[in-house]
């Protein structure tokens, strides 16, 4: 409301300017008004009198009539003004900051990821968060009694959903993406898949759903020292940082021999983490030469055609370049979080930038 219009409300009340007048006007000239009751006994006086009195009533009448007509012209032009003085646009007054979102640590880190990978020539595949078990596991040389299948606390669907003996079920890791692209693709093959997980895990290092990055390259006469160089290329860009050191650990997988699991060099300087160098180990993803059963059971002879693949955590990754400790703050979907961790829409991961910049 602007200033004029508060002082005429002050001084008038409620009644809008207009209809506080013409009650005047009805109250002086209305049927029963006072100058018209005046006219009224006009009639009942004596002949002699009726002239003098006739001017000086008309007088009054005429000067209830200017007086109406001076109100009614001025309230008219002053709800004009006040009108014209609330429309006013004040351009001193600071802009409203158009209020943007952020981007979620996770898809900052997959287009980081992504654009790191793009760079070796890897494209990016995906396949379905619901999967079969042929895919999760048996194709990935996990058979059915195979321990393995325990050890992923799997998200069944019910068995009476099952279709040509295939049992449906939540993804336990984004190794299945693997097994659809050796089958849908002719080597050479290099991707990276990244996506949603799900085990059936829950404390403050793990949520039910979580994120993967896979990797896989098929070729000719692919061997571990080509794993190691991606990876180390890789861990390079990502953390931004040149002296990292890499540890290879043997490890078993089923789907890959030899397989190793990969822990990055780090240090812990008052409370917060340093990558690089040899203090600390922080184990960051799981890999091997792709097993030749795995390669058979897509159609591929793994005499001609061999290669590897490596599985790392995405949540893992992101929390540690960017610091953050509980997992779980990841999937709350608390705005505070997201404002303080999130990244702005427009600043697009680019290598040349340094990814996170
Ligand atoms: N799929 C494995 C896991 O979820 C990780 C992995 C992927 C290991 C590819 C080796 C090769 O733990």
């Amino acid at each position: 409301m602007g200033a004029l219009q508060e002082q005429f409300d002050y001084f008038w009340g409620n009644d809008p300017f207009p209809r506080h007048i013409e009650s005047v006007r009805v109250t002086a000239l209305g049927k029963e008004g006072m100058v018209t009751e005046l006219t009224k006994r006009l009639g009942k006086m004596p002949p002699e009198d009726r002239k003098h009195w006739g001017t000086v009533f008309n007088g009054i009448k005429q000067t209830f009539l200017r007086g109406y007509e001076e109100w009614r012209a001025f309230s008219e032009e002053f709800e004009i003004n006040a009108q014209l003085m609330d429309d006013t646009v004040d351009v001193t007054l600071p802009v409203d900051p158009a209020r943007l979102g952020t981007v979620h640590p996770v898809s900052q880190v997959m287009d980081e990821l992504a654009e790191i990978f793009a760079d070796l020539g890897f494209a990016v595949a995906t396949g379905p968060e619901i999967e079969d078990d042929w895919h999760n596991f048996t194709a990935l040389n996990i058979p059915e009694s195979h321990p393995a299948r325990a050890m992923h606390d799997t998200f069944y669907f019910p068995e009476a959903l099952a279709k040509e003996g295939r049992r449906f079920l939540l993804r336990t890791h984004t190794s299945p993406v693997q097994i659809r692209t050796m089958m849908s693709e002719q080597p050479p093959i290099r991707i990276i898949a990244p996506g949603r997980v799900y085990r059936s895990d829950s404390d403050a290092t793990h949520t039910p759903m979580f994120h993967q990055l896979e990797g896989l390259v098929i070729d000719r006469n692919i061997h571990m020292g080509h794993l190691k160089w991606t990876l180390e290329t890789f861990i390079k860009a990502f953390f931004e940082v040149d002296d990292v050191t890499l540890r290879f650990r043997p490890s078993y997988f089923p789907f890959t021999e030899p397989s190793a699991e990969v822990d990055v060099g780090c240090s812990w300087e008052g409370g917060t983490l340093k990558i690089g160098g040899e203090a600390s180990w922080l184990e960051i993803l799981g890999s091997g030469m792709v097993h030749p059963r795995v390669i058979a059971a897509c159609g591929l002879d793994p005499a001609e055609w061999q290669g590897f693949a490596f599985g790392a955590g995405i949540d893992r990754l992101a929390m540690l370049k960017y610091g953050m400790t509980d997992l779980r703050a990841f999937f709350d979907g608390d705005v505070r979080w997201l404002k303080h961790y999130g990244f702005s829409p427009f600043a697009v991961p680019t290598l040349s930038g340094g990814v996170g910049a």
